[in-house]
């Protein structure tokens, strides 16, 4: 059965709404699907999921075991192990703790030689696992995706990417200090996110509200990357209502939900 083609909001009271929302959102493609492809993200924003995640793992056998992974991105000169790599963030904050296989992880390196080659590499073997089946995205206050920073083609793929000033302040805090944090990121590109059969979007926080107004309701724009999102038919934004505060049709997507639960078959994530 197909699901209808919908871009749906969930509104969510707060962070931990979020992030059990997500998590069984994931957990509900994983039992349907266990060989499922997932796309993954790092920053804050998802920590939540992944603790949610790893507790279904634990607690109600939620299992990895065939799941494949790709991540969305990673700084560029960062070698895995470097602390701040997304690299270590995945480890630390997910793989390590629940049974996903070595084997199946896939994470860009930021260390590559010839980065045309990998970008082509990473797209291919996107391909050859069939396409990732769901993918988690976070956004930057500037409304990028991955590391699709403003002014990136909305048809672009896996590549080395130039990381705007906003993102570089913003992520300082990883760092200590904005002259640490790497000025480029190998990333999907907005043309590879779009291919996921489903996306899932999260966002929390008064300062994401801005954004999260441009993505969802905003012009079609690759001043905010996060828009094309409004071309694929399977999407679900999950945010918190600090994050919602701005989205003019707030009322109406709590109305939709509202309507969907009483309505019996599945209408898709
Ligand atoms: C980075 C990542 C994005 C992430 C964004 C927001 O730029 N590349 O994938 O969505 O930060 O991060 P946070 O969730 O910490 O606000």
């Amino acid at each position: 059965m197909h699901a209808v083609p919908r871009l749906r909001v969930i509104i969510e009271e707060d962070y931990n709404g979020i992030s059990r929302a997500a998590a069984s959102i994931i957990a509900k493609e994983i039992r349907t699907k266990p060989w499922t492809v997932l796309g993954l993200a790092t920053g804050s924003t998802p920590l939540g999921t992944y603790r949610e995640l790893i507790k279904m793992h634990r607690e109600d056998g939620l299992s990895f075991s065939l799941v494949r992974t790709f991540n969305l991105d990673e700084y560029f000169g960062l070698p895995p192990d470097n602390p701040q790599s997304y690299h270590t963030f995945m480890f630390e904050n997910f793989f390590d703790q629940v049974n996903v296989k070595p084997e199946n992880i896939s994470i860009p390196d930021g260390m590559v030689a010839d980065v045309e080659l990998f970008c082509a590499s990473y797209e291919e073997s996107i391909r050859k696992a069939g396409g990732i089946d769901l993918q988690l995205l976070g956004i930057g206050r500037d409304g990028h995706i991955g590391f699709n920073e403003p002014g990136s083609s909305l048809g672009s793929r896996t590549r080395l990417k130039t990381l705007a000033e906003e993102t570089v302040r913003d992520n300082a805090r990883f760092f200590g200090g904005e002259d640490k944090v790497p000025r480029l990121a190998l990333t999907m590109g907005i043309g590879t996110i779009l291919e996921a059969r489903k996306l899932l979007m999260l966002a929390s926080g008064a300062e994401k509200a801005g954004a999260v107004k441009n993505a969802i309701e905003g012009p079609l724009s690759s001043q905010v990357t996060a828009s094309a999102l409004q071309l694929h038919p399977q999407v679900t934004v999950v945010i918190d209502e600090q994050a919602a505060k701005q989205l003019e049709k707030r009322e109406y997507y709590r109305y939709v939900e509202k309507m969907a639960k009483s309505v019996e078959h599945d209408t898709g994530i």
